[in-house]
């Protein structure tokens, strides 16, 4: 039996794209993807295109209150770029193959760079709700049970059989973020730090956060490091930050409860300077 999932093959994705590439004529050089309350980023897009995931062939849909579910096609500061609001979680029930496969589409679209945020709760205790959290590295732990979107047959049209991930999170574009936060005056609530990535839907165990801070994680999340691998696999450079939605409980005697509605409430406190943050930094790509 294949491991393969239907909608993944290098055939499927290629009609995707081309598909894609005849209903618009931007040709995006950048991917974005938007976390929970954060789709406002698409919306900072000049002569914005909107397709909806349910009318893309192959296209998975989003089922989570605060992602919309479409693509946004139009440039920003003047690059042309895809933005997906609304993205795909293993605990929605998808195969992980199909929660990665925009970074593929969007590779055959001639995408070249993703930047990608996600919400995500704080184990690092100097940590605040609010603070950015540039991703320097990741931990896979689905990966650890065997869940990994590369898994099955490799296609080599899309990358190498076993893609490093050492250099998972772009050094550049990392540096670039801090220099533009700077500027902006955001150094003060700019964090980087470790992201591991859980299957979800249910929240952390006050046992299970511990053990990730001691683990090395310095923010606990549902998304974004499947789509890094298959970005990473396809060539493509990747930027992601997560925005401190809440801070993990850590001990035993703290009434304090990790929900849904808190997360997406900390986006929109914090949406403007996340737009500013990412706007700023594709402004200033060199290569696309
Ligand atoms: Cl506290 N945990 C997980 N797994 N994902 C989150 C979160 C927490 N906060 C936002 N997303």
């Amino acid at each position: 039996m294949s491991d393969t999932v239907s909608g993944d093959s290098y055939k499927e994705c290629r009609a995707t794209a081309d598909w894609l590439l005849s209903n618009t004529q931007v040709r995006p050089t950048v991917g974005i993807v938007c976390g929970s309350g954060m789709g406002g980023l698409a919306d900072m897009l000049k002569d914005p295109q909107v397709i909806k995931y349910s009318d893309i062939p192959n296209f998975p849909q989003s089922t989570v209150h605060g992602h919309a579910g479409r693509l946004v096609f139009g440039t920003l500061k003047g690059k042309p770029c895809v933005c997906m609001q609304g993205r795909f979680h293993l605990y929605e029930g998808y195969p992980v193959q199909k929660t990665t496969l925009p970074m593929r589409i969007f590779k055959l679209m001639g995408v070249e760079t993703m930047i990608l945020t996600n919400a995500a709760g704080g184990l690092n205790q100097d940590y605040k709700v609010g603070d950015i959290m540039i991703i320097k590295d990741h931990i896979n732990m689905p990966g650890f049970a065997g869940i990994n979107p590369l898994k099955g047959p490799n296609d080599e049209r899309f990358g190498a059989r076993f893609p490093c991930m050492s250099d998972a999170y772009d050094r550049e574009l990392r540096q670039l973020a801090h220099e533009v936060a700077s500027e902006l005056g955001y150094s003060d609530f700019l964090r980087e730090g470790v992201y591991v990535v859980l299957g979800g839907p249910s929240f952390e165990t006050i046992a299970e956060c511990r053990m990730l801070h001691t683990l090395g994680a310095d923010a606990v999340g549902m998304s974004t490091v499947h789509e890094v691998i298959v970005a990473r696999h396809a060539g493509m450079r990747c930027f992601a930050m997560s925005l401190i939605s809440n801070r993990s409980v850590m001990d035993y005697d703290s009434q304090e409860k990790a929900n849904h509605e808190e997360v997406l409430e900390t986006g929109r406190l914090r949406a403007e300077q996340l737009q500013k943050l990412v706007s700023n930094m594709v402004a200033r790509l060199e290569r696309n």
